[in-house]
């Protein structure tokens, strides 16, 4: 089981005074709750144990997006941080698609995929998947199930995924966050960076009808901003 660092359902946060919120979004968040720092301190983490079990192949980064870019970025730097200072290294190439599942604060149930690169350049490769939240996980077994489409070989390890047996060759996902929530299909990533409230999140590229991209800090909604930015 991949391990994590948990953010309790009874977690405070922090208030928002202690930390740099723009200004634009002063009075639409309750709590920072996961502050930058500490998501890039526990994004090094995640490099090195995906070096550690991924690092003798060359391995193509796929970035979910949009929700997915920033921990993308920050997950890519420390694994090539990582790749300069060791004796042994692994070429890194990325590749990006794009899904979308929300509106509002609802999930819909049609995962759409919206564009992205010719998903067959990713045939017989190790790939890293990477991205925001795994919620209900529709989104992540639709992906996965879109790709092994692409290579018959794949499908055994896209079985193994979703059976939650962590396999580290062929195809690999990391989430930044797992939502803690009763809607779960019980899909598990092989790499979690925190498990979290059944809370709404933004920030950190996490967003709300796409706003609070913008936003270093992973912070939990207020009512009043929900009504603000509805669609
Ligand atoms: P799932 O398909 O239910 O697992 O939802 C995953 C997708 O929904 C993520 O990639 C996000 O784009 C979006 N999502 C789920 N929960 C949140 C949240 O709390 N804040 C922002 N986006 C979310
Ligand atoms: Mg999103």
């Amino acid at each position: 089981m991949a391990s994590y660092l948990q953010i309790a359902d009874d977690e405070k946060g922090h208030e928002l005074d202690l930390f740099c919120v723009p200004r634009h979004y002063e009075n639409d968040l309750d709590k920072v709750i996961i502050p930058h720092g500490l998501i890039m301190d526990r994004t090094e983490r995640l490099a090195r144990d995906i070096i550690r079990d991924m690092g003798g192949h060359h391995i193509v980064a796929l970035c979910v997006l949009k929700g997915g870019y920033k921990f993308f970025a920050d997950l890519l730097d420390y694994i090539k941080v990582l790749n300069q200072n060791s004796d042994k290294s692994v070429p890194l190439t990325v590749d990006f698609i794009r899904v979308k599942s929300y509106c509002n604060d609802q999930s819909t149930n049609s995962v759409k995929v919206i564009g992205g690169d010719e998903l067959s350049n990713l045939s017989g490769k190790n790939v890293l998947i990477v991205e925001d939240i795994v919620e209900t996980g529709r989104t992540m077994q639709t992906l996965l199930s879109l790709l092994s489409e692409c290579n018959p070989k794949m499908v055994k390890v896209v079985r193994a995924f979703v059976s939650n047996i962590l396999c580290f060759l062929s195809m690999c996902n990391s989430s930044l966050l797992v939502k803690r929530t009763p809607r779960s299909s019980g899909y598990r990533p092989d790499y979690i960076g925190f498990e979290v409230p059944d809370s709404f999140l933004v920030g950190y590229a996490l967003d709300y009808n796409e706003y609070f991209r913008d936003l270093s800090h992973i912070c939990i909604l207020n009512d009043q901003a929900k009504e603000k930015y509805k669609v």
